[in-house]
Parts: structure tokens; sequence; C-alpha cells
């Protein structure tokens, strides 16, 4: 089996059989070569620094009805909020004071950001921080409402495919979304000029090995510059509530895959997997990833942008969070770094 992880670091592919085998290994020994493979790999584009991403969650409202997700439009539990652009703008002066300089503004699909809204947010807070980057995670929109953004300023749009598997896809989301607008509109942004990141959820339900292999043939494809993937966890006020949470085992383990297949790509250790390991992060940063994303969002609405139980960092203030994180990292020897941390590429990859 070791031999397949260093046949994927050299050749940073391998067969679906082969995946197959590597996937559904259970040894604790072959997940630890694995990991220290990964993190060899990234060390060599990103040395010891992990970037950090100021992640402000700006609404919870939502137009769709994703069966996964707490702030789904079913949700009636869910209390509902937004920001406005002053306290938007508050958060990015408390985050550039805290030392970010990528700000992510996510959000669930709500039609009350207009293209025009998102536009003049955008405009704000690249006039006040050019040094800065702007990321969007907002859903799917349309090819012209993605170029104004760009226009506008942003840099980088994350939007997770969650799954690559079309069947799977309609066992996650309701008939109105589909898998093939999701792809188109990361084609759509990649092509357009932005930072790209896909991902998935691992251990999302009804998912399998080889909707997982399809998901990293999607991902070796579209060649994004980032990928998310965190454990599902469920929601109690979801269909999937009743649903089994994803393994930090096999989260651990895509890291690592992902971060051979593609060596220079920004891989965050998510506040999902923080959350089903009280050290999950740290042993993500161990299994190759590079990428930090503490919450900036006012503390006041943290707990109201839930997207499954037992969420962490919900009662902290933006500082507490980044300190934390600080000192998570150190006492790995990785040093955090004030940067805007861009994707670097390698060889015109
Ligand atoms: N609305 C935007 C979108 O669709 O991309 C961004 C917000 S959405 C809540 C961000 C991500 O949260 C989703 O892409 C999904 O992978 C993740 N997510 C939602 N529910 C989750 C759950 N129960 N467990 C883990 N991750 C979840
Ligand atoms: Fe829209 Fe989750 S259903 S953000």
């Amino acid at each position: 089996m070791k031999d397949l992880v260093l046949q994927l670091e050299q050749n940073h592919f391998l067969t679906d059989e082969e995946f197959k085998l590597l996937l559904e290994d259970e040894s604790d020994e072959v997940l630890s070569f694995l990991n220290e493979r990964a993190a060899y790999v990234s060390k060599k584009t990103y040395g010891n620094k992990v970037y950090i991403r100021g992640l402000i969650e700006f609404t919870n409202y939502c137009r769709n009805d994703c069966y996964y997700c707490g702030i789904r439009r079913s949700n009636c539990n869910a209390e509902r909020y937004r920001l406005t652009d002053e306290q938007i703008l508050d958060c990015c002066e408390t985050g550039y004071k805290l030392g970010f300089r990528t700000f992510v503004l996510q959000g669930g699909e709500d039609g009350f950001f207009s293209d025009e809204k998102i536009v003049g947010i955008i405009k704000k807070i690249k006039e006040i921080y050019p040094d800065c980057a702007v990321t969007l995670s907002i859903g799917e929109r349309t090819h012209d409402s993605y170029k104004a953004f760009f226009a506008a300023g942003a840099d980088r749009y994350l939007l997770r495919h969650e799954t690559a598997d079309s069947e799977h896809y309609r066992q996650l989301h309701p008939g109105n979304l589909s898998l093939e607008n999701r792809m188109q509109c990361l084609y759509d942004l990649k092509k357009i000029g932005y930072q790209v990141g896909c991902g998935f959820m691992v251990g999302s339900p009804y998912q399998t090995t080889e909707s997982i292999i399809k998901d990293l043939k999607f991902v070796k494809e579209l060649k994004p510059h980032m990928v998310g993937i965190g454990p599902f966890i469920p929601h109690s006020s979801t269909p999937f509530k009743d649903y089994k949470q994803g393994g930090l085992k096999l989260t651990l383990r895509l890291l690592s895959i992902i971060r051979l297949m593609l060596p220079n790509v920004l891989l965050p250790a998510t506040t999902a997997l923080g959350t089903i390991d009280s050290e999950g992060r740290e042993k993500g940063i161990l299994a190759g990833a590079n990428v930090v994303m503490p919450n900036l969002s006012p503390k006041n609405v943290r707990k109201k942008y839930l997207l499954y139980d037992n969420k962490i960092c919900t009662g902290d203030e933006a500082a507490e969070c980044i300190l934390c994180m600080k000192r998570r990292m150190q006492s790995m020897g990785y040093e955090v770094v004030v940067s805007r941390g861009d994707y670097k590429e390698i060889n015109g990859e």
C-alpha cells in the first residue's frame, strides 16, 4: 500500500482500482505514511506557513433547501439575520488589525443581496483594503453576475461541488438543483479568472467509495486553486438529522490524497474537522492542509450560522479565535502568516 502512496506522490494520480484500495484501507500505519508524505509535499511549496482567511458569515437566509444544511430554507428553527454593509466593514477592520489579508464573504443564497449590493460591498472592501483578497462563497449565480463581481475586485470564489456523482447529488439536494449547473458555475468562474475552490463533504449520506473516486477525478480535471473538504455533521433540524457524521480518518486520508494529487493547492483544515475532533485542524495541517479559516463574524450572530450541530468557536471573539489558532499552529512548529496567501503556480500549473 505504501507503494501506492509513493506512486500517487510521483504521478499525482492513480487508477480507479488503486484509489479504491487506498480509500478503503484501514491501517493506521498507511494513514500515517500518507499524512507524512502529504505534509512533506505541502512544506516543499509553502514551508511551515499556514495561511489564514477571515470568514464573514454575512447572511443565513437561503432560498435553497439542501437536505444536509442547517440554514436550509425549510428550517423554521433557524433565526435569520443579515449583516449591514457597515457591520461587514467592521468585521474587515477588526480582521485587518488582527493580521487577516483575505476576507471570505460567505452566506446562503439570499436574494436580498442583489448583484449591485454585492458589487458595492466588494468595491468598498477593496477601496479600504487594496492589499487584501476578497473571496466570495455565495453559491450559484449567473455568468454575468460572476463577471460583475470579478470586475468589482473579487479575487477568489469558493463553490463546493458537494459530490461529482449525479445520482448522489440528487440524494443530497432537491430536484431544482443540478450537478451540471454547479459544475458549469465552477468552469465559468475559472474562465473568468477567479482563483477557484471546489470541494465536498466527507461521509455525507449515501456517499460511496465510487462517488469519492468521481470527486477525485473531477478535482483533477478542474484543477482548482483550492479544495475545501470537511466531514459531514448532522444538524438536528434537517432531513439528515439521524445520519452518522463523517469520519476523522477518512477526512485526513482525503486531505493527503488531494495534496499529493495537486501539490500546490490551497487546502483548508476546516471548522467541521475541528468540530468532530478537538485537534482536528492540527491533524488536518499534519495531513497536508495549509489554510485555516477563523471566524470574523460578529459574536452575536455566530450561533445563528449553524450549518451543523455543535459547531466550534461560536462563543468566541475574533481576537480570541486568531490567538488560539496561532498557539495551536505554533505548538506543531507551524506559523500563521500575515499575507494574502495566494496560490503558488509551479511549472505553469
Ligand atoms: N451558499 C453557499 C454555497 O452553496 O456554496 C455557501 C454556504 S454553504 C452553507 C457552505 C458549505 O457548507 C457547503 O458547500 C457544504 O459543503 C457545507 N455544509 C453545509 N451543511 C453541512 C453539514 N451538515 N456538515 C458539514 N458541512 C456542511
Ligand atoms: Fe443554502 Fe445551505 S441550503 S447555504
